[in-house]
């Protein structure tokens, strides 16, 4: 990152002339890429011709490079390598080509429309995204050591992140501070001093459903000079980007709709070039391309790296994102107007339901991307997750769940295969009575992941679930 080179030697001064040849190719290939609708960046990504031919021995599929370390042509490279002076990879806790090219496939896509310079780094699961995007601002800072830090989250977030809020960020130190309902924007206002550091939401949130005015929040987390941070897992930039709206960082678990196969677990960062971080200002490198700089030093310091064969497998089922999304969420729609008006189902929540009172408001945000082209009015899609409460006890709740015969109980979400659970006694029975109340997660409540089967079966599935009641 060090731009000084008085201090180096004559070959590494080559080194570093070609690396900047390299560079500047990438960034001719980026503003190309950049001019790609959002299916060609999925199918392809930064792997271009170019990469291919010049690189990889023609390979029309990005090579998983299993190696754990570069070799150099000498200790000048060498030296340029580790010093980040050229582009390199160096050892794969550090960078790999093959999650680089996973990387710059999610940074387009997640930047797609906005116009914005976006960055990304790949990480081994939502969680340590989730840890690395939030960590970096709430530092103590050399100014005020003492300075007790805070931030501002919505109360409704996956239950790994609210014990990750809760439990491990308050082991280090620092106080979360809930807002039970994220829609509330005064409520947000109101927990924040000058203490706080980050405002923090999930949109739409798993299991609840539920949704925020990302414009405002955005607007807001400025005003107060703070980032705001994003979790668009459910969404995918297929449905919705934060970043378009305002969102400084967004993370994704990509363990679910990204992955949509269900092989293997991952996360991402993503964020836009100079970010609004009024409170924690250095180094000027974090604020001024924080994924990048997360990459090079604190993830390179802690190691959340992922393996580069998974970043295969996540490059194989981002390729069709659009059209999955729009499949699975017209299913999902299908599946939620039936389960909606059947007698023995207490409540729906599906942001596409005229009924949810987030409907209209995350019809701003949630629509299928390119879908409004050449003028066209843009299709609201909801995405494949919703949750729905059965009329009756816990116990009426089990026999239903245990009534399915092709939709799978785990506690998953994002799959091509239908799948669901009841997170009263799976993802929220860690957080206990009262923060699962706070969460809004009552023992009747099931988490439905509606797959790509045909919406005829997964009901008469969930019919045969519902005969046991
Ligand atoms: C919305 C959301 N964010 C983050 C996570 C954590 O991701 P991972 O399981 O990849 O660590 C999950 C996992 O279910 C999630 O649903």
């Amino acid at each position: 990152m060090s731009t000084d080179l008085s201090a180096y030697t004559a070959g590494v001064h080559e080194y570093v002339k070609k690396g900047e040849e390299i560079m500047r190719g990438r960034a001719e290939s980026v503003k190309r890429m950049k001019q790609c609708r959002f299916d060609t960046i999925s199918v392809h990504g930064l792997y271009d011709m170019r990469e291919a031919l010049d690189l990889n021995q023609g390979s029309i599929i990005e090579p998983a490079y299993m190696s754990t370390s570069q070799a150099y042509r000498d200790s000048d490279e060498m030296e340029a390598g580790l010093a980040y002076l050229i582009p390199n990879w160096c050892y794969a806790r550090i960078a790999n080509p093959t999650t680089y090219y996973l990387e710059w496939a999610l940074a387009l896509l997640e930047g797609y429309g906005s116009g914005l310079e976006t960055s990304a780094v790949v990480t081994s699961s939502g969680m340590s995204a989730i840890m690395s995007a939030v960590e970096p601002f709430l530092v103590k800072l050399s100014q005020a050591p003492d300075e007790p830090i805070n931030f501002v989250s919505s109360a409704h977030v996956y239950g790994g992140t609210f014990q990750q809020f809760n439990v491990r960020q308050v082991e280090k130190g620092r106080q979360v501070r809930w807002v039970p309902d994220p829609t509330d924007l005064s409520a947000w206002e109101a927990q924040i001093d000058e203490h706080t550091r980050l405002l923090y939401a999930e949109l739409p949130s798993n299991p609840t459903i539920n949704f925020c005015d990302i414009e405002k929040l955005a607007e807001i987390a400025h005003r107060h000079g703070i980032p705001l941070i994003v979790d668009a897992t459910v969404a995918t930039p297929a449905l919705m980007r934060p970043l378009l709206h305002g969102a400084d960082v967004v993370i994704h678990s990509v363990s679910k709709s990204l992955t949509s196969s269900g092989m293997g677990v991952g996360g991402v960062i993503v964020s836009r070039k100079n970010l609004v971080s009024e409170k924690v200002t250095e180094p000027p490198e974090m604020i001024a391309d924080f994924a990048t700089w997360v990459k090079f030093l604190p993830y390179r310091d802690n190691g959340p790296s992922m393996n580069p064969m998974q970043a295969l497998l996540v490059l194989n089922d981002l390729r069709t994102l659009r059209s999955k999304m729009d499949l699975v969420s017209q299913s999902s729609q299908t599946v939620a107007e039936w389960l909606e008006n059947h007698p023995k189902i207490e409540r729906v929540d599906y942001l596409g339901l005229n009924s949810n009172p987030l409907h209209d408001l995350a019809s701003r945000y949630m629509y299928l991307v390119d879908s409004d082209l050449d003028g066209a009015t843009p299709v609201n899609r909801y995405g494949h997750l919703m949750s729905f409460r059965v009329k009756g006890s816990g116990e009426d709740t089990r026999r239903m769940f245990d009534g399915f015969e092709m939709i799978f109980r785990a506690t998953d979400l994002g799959r091509i295969k239908s799948v669901a659970t009841i997170p009263s006694i799976s993802t929220h029975q860690q957080l206990g009575e009262e923060a699962r109340s706070m969460a809004d997660v009552p023992p009747n409540l099931i988490r439905l992941n509606v797959g790509g089967e045909h919406p005829d079966d997964i009901i008469a599935d969930l019919e045969r679930g519902l005969a046991k009641v």
